[in-house]
């Protein structure tokens, strides 16, 4: 018999894509009014589950009831009809759009048989400053905004469509501490009106427990079961989700060097080595003022910021990405006129972009092609063939030490989930062998374990002698991978430090504006 208040029941749900077998007579049950979370490793099933519920994909077997109603014949119009909304790992915005298109698509206010566009900006930007003042402006075009902002525009449609039942595919992966935070708010305020039943993905376990009330947990795309939250630790978790993992060894991390490093041993015994990069007194009109550091071979230089801070508009303005007014930048000691990420790739830089659908990766193309094609060169011989054995191999090395699942290198890459498309890209980089990297958000999605080998892949190439900057929103992840670190607040270095003496409250203070005591 159905439970009185169950609203959504999967029932031994099977999905097959061409050579993979996603889901296996998966079960699930959502009761009215709940926050359900739902969890799993990287390709574990969990977007595509979702998107059988959104009819964007049709189950190779099984039954999916909506209050009591099978929705075998329901299409992704009926279903949004009925109450159902979504907002999806990528994004489903139109670039060319403004925000307010965006919002309102499918909803527009008219005035006869013509939209009214000035109520459709002020209807979105009362919604969007109704989730944070002043964050997201109506007018602007969504291939111009930030990917943080594109996720909350994707936030505001689906809360302003008024759903029944919302389902969040990964919605803070790309958000800071303080719109997370706004969200939950939204959320709940929601939840103080009227009902809303709420399924909910992330890889953020902290998120997990604080809003959610059940979770189901999907291992390589077989359901291991649904438990109450309170009943689970987050090592239950973890171990349901991957099986049991080791904690990451401390003492293989390796200490950089340059003099007054917290490693002290290091230090003394290591004469310092000249800065692989240095950047003075970089600006950019309105958005960067004066912002310096250098980072040294073994060295990993964190630069933390909330999202909207400008990090990336940093990265870029270092590499000549984008237009400075002032500052300059040495390589090893020679100042160099960096002019996009071609010239920063000769200079020996190489930078993981944070907006991957835009610069880090081809869909259509094949998991090998996008892993090997920025550094293709390398592997092509004096006659120009490509050394196939040679390419093969070291995209099979790379994908295994960061555990891509995929039935194979040759699968186009928009077959991947979410979280291995990610995955790609941190690969694609690796494989280039340069002296500098810098990564922009180099965990954004991906799952727990996924996390902690790229964490060590960092590790591992500073512990070869490379300088390493990561840019991250993530305070713990800031702490624990960097040597030193940036804190940048509304594009101004707030604060600079090294990692082992610092605390995370102090860093997600200061990010915040927060002034340092001196003293
Ligand atoms: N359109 C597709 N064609 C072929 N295979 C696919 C397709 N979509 C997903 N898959 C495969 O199905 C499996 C499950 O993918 P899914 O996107 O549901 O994972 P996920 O749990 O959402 O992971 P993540 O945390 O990385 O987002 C993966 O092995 C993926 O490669
Ligand atoms: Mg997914």
């Amino acid at each position: 018999m159905r439970e009185e208040k169950t609203c959504l029941e999967f029932i031994d749900i099977s999905m097959e894509f061409p050579g993979v077998k996603a889901l296996s007579k998966v079960r699930m049950d959502i009761r009215r009014g709940e926050i359900h979370a739902l969890m799993g490793a990287n390709g574990a099933g969990k977007s595509t589950l979702i998107k059988i519920l959104a009819r964007i994909y049709r189950q190779t077997e099984g039954e999916i009831f909506l209050n009591g109603q099978n929705i075998n014949g329901a299409t992704p119009e009926t279903i949004r009809n009925f109450g159902v909304d979504f907002i999806f790992q990528e994004l489903e915005l139109v670039p060319g759009f403004t925000v307010a298109q965006n919002i309102m698509i499918g909803i527009e206010p008219c005035r006869g048989p013509f939209v009214h566009w000035r109520r459709m900006e002020e209807e979105s930007q009362r919604a969007l400053d109704a989730f944070i003042p002043g964050a997201v402006d109506a007018r602007s075009r969504i291939a111009d905004l930030s990917v943080a902002k594109q996720q909350i525009v994707c936030i505001v449609r689906a809360l302003s469509r008024n759903p029944k039942i919302l389902v969040l595919d990964e919605p803070t992966s790309r958000l800071s501490a303080s719109e997370t935070e706004a969200l939950f708010a939204a959320l709940n305020s929601i939840r103080n009106q009227r009902e809303l039943t709420i399924i909910y993905i992330s890889h953020r376990l902290e998120e997990l427990f604080r809003i959610c009330d059940r979770v189901t947990i999907l291992k390589d795309g077989v359901g291991a079961g649904t438990w109450d939250i309170k009943s689970l630790t987050k090592e239950d978790i973890v171990a349901k989700m991957v099986g049991k993992m080791s904690p990451p060894d401390k003492a293989k991390v390796p200490s950089p060097a340059f003099p007054g490093d917290t490693h002290q041993e290091a230090a003394s015994l290591q004469a310092p080595l000249p800065a692989a990069l240095e950047v003075c007194r970089i600006g950019v009109e309105g958005l960067i003022e004066d912002v310096s550091f250098e980072v040294r071979p073994g060295e990993i230089l964190s630069i933390f910021g909330a999202v909207g801070s400008r990090k990336t508009e940093l990265l870029e303005a270092i590499l000549g990405i984008r237009n400075r007014s002032s500052g300059t930048v040495r390589i090893e000691g020679r100042e160099v006129k960096l002019t996009g990420a071609r010239s920063a790739k000769k200079h020996g830089i190489c930078l993981l972009p944070e907006d991957r659908r835009k610069f880090g990766i081809i869909y259509d193309f094949s998991v090998r092609e996008n892993t090997t094609l920025a550094f293709l060169k390398r592997f092509i011989t004096r006659f120009g063939a490509i050394r196939k054995k040679w390419e093969a191999q070291t995209v099979k090395e790379l994908c295994a030490s960061l555990r891509v699942k995929m039935p194979s290198a040759e699968v186009k890459v928009k077959t991947l989930s979410g979280g291995n498309q990610q995955k790609i890209v941190v690969a694609k980089w690796l494989a280039g062998n340069s002296n500098i990297y810098i990564f922009d958000e180099p965990t954004v999605g991906i799952d727990v374990r996924g996390k902690s080998e790229i964490h060590e892949i960092i590790r591992r190439l500073a512990g070869e002698g490379k300088a390493v900057i990561v840019s991250s929103s993530e305070a713990e992840e800031a702490i624990g991978i960097g040597h030193r670190m940036v804190v940048l607040f509304n594009g101004c270095p707030a604060a600079q430090f090294e990692c082992g003496s610092v605390k995370y409250e102090e860093i997600i203070f200061l990010s915040m504006g927060g002034k340092r005591n001196a003293g």
